[in-house]
């Protein structure tokens, strides 16, 4: 059975890379999640905020000393010259370089266009196999245009491409007016792969202390469906590879996903949930429903129901919502 894919250029063994998230956090986490049978591995984020922390507080200690320096920022852990997170994180990508033989892609999360972006370089003399770049942008001001919004991304992301030469591929946000444009448009400037969809951090209040909070809720496979209708609807009109992600639970999801189009998948909750071995159960499954069905390979059924292909595309678009909503009986 061949499972092989290719995302962004990358040659995968098998279709499952483990998404950014605590699993990648560890050179010793990532060499169990290999041995279980990923493919690759997207690493943590390492965020706008905390480079730009690291840069302040290098700045404040060349120009003006320690001793004056009160800034508190709360939410920052205590960083020294000797100890900077960013810095760390890339002596690790070295090292996990040299212990792994899959494919790393580092995770790059900000919005603006400011000093981080060149930490992409550093990202890539680390030697990772490619970016992910993580753009959540909250537009709370009320005079922003959607225009005016797009442009901020696309402005971002091509600072990005500027500056390094390994693909780079998009974590998009769903809610866009038009998410098919706007794929195109970051493909257009030369983005290798679109991840179908980021999941914001949840929003709630908590009625004890009567206040407002944010939680991570793991996905199910309800989830996934954006993700298969706008992967239907790229499928072969973009010129980069997608990848589904956001309620990617077993091996049926594999199945959807490749059949709407998608090159590659990524998991988390799911690994969260039931442990590292739940890839090599996945694999296990997804093997078996291909013998089962008579497939030989994962190329054979990419993009087999995508809006170009299925024989019923009103499922991926307007016409059939009616039909849907007016039919339904309980
Ligand atoms: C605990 C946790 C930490 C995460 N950390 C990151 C992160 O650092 N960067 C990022 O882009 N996504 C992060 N994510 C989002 C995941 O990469 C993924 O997009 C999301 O969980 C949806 O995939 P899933 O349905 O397989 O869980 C995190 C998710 C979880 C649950």
């Amino acid at each position: 059975m061949d499972l092989t894919t290719r995302y962004m250029g990358l040659k995968l063994k098998n279709p499952i890379i483990v998404g950014a998230s605590p699993l990648t956090a560890t050179v010793e986490s990532i060499q169990e999640l290999e041995k279980n049978g990923a493919a690759a591995v997207v690493l943590h984020s390492i965020f706008e905020e905390q480079i730009n922390h690291e840069m302040h507080e290098i700045d404040h200690f060349l120009f003006h000393g320690s001793e004056d320096y009160a800034e508190a920022l709360g939410y920052f852990p205590e960083v020294t010259l000797s100890n900077l997170e960013s810095e760390h994180y890339l002596d690790e990508i070295s090292k996990l370089k040299k212990c792994v033989n899959i494919p790393i892609i580092a995770s790059l999360n900000g919005v603006s266009k400011g000093g981080w972006i060149k930490y992409a370089t550093k990202l890539e003399d680390a030697g990772v196999d490619a970016l992910e770049l993580n753009i959540t942008y909250i537009p709370t001001d009320i005079e922003l245009s959607s225009r005016e919004v797009e442009s901020l991304y696309l402005e971002t992301v091509d600072a990005v491409l500027q500056s390094v030469n390994i693909p780079v591929s998009i974590k998009m946000n769903a809610v866009f007016s038009a998410p098919a444009n706007m794929a195109k448009q970051f493909c257009d400037l030369g983005v290798k792969g679109l991840v179908l969809f980021d999941k914001p951090v949840h929003v709630d209040i908590d009625l004890d202390v009567l206040n407002s909070l944010q939680n991570i809720h793991y996905s199910s496979s309800k989830d996934l469906s954006e993700t298969l209708r706008w992967s239907a609807i790229l499928y072969k009109r973009i010129n980069a590879s997608i990848c589904a992600s956001t309620g990617v639970k077993n091996h049926e999801d594999i199945l959807k996903s490749m059949m709407s189009g998608a090159d590659a998948v990524e998991m988390v909750s799911a690994i969260l949930e039931n442990g590292v071995e739940h890839i090599q159960k996945t694999l296990q499954d997804l093997e078996s429903w291909m013998i089962n069905k008579e497939y030989d390979s994962i190329e054979q059924m990419k993009g087999s129901i995508s809006l170009s292909h299925t024989s019923n595309p009103a499922a991926y678009e307007r016409a059939n919502y009616m039909r849907v909503l007016t039919d339904y009986t309980h």
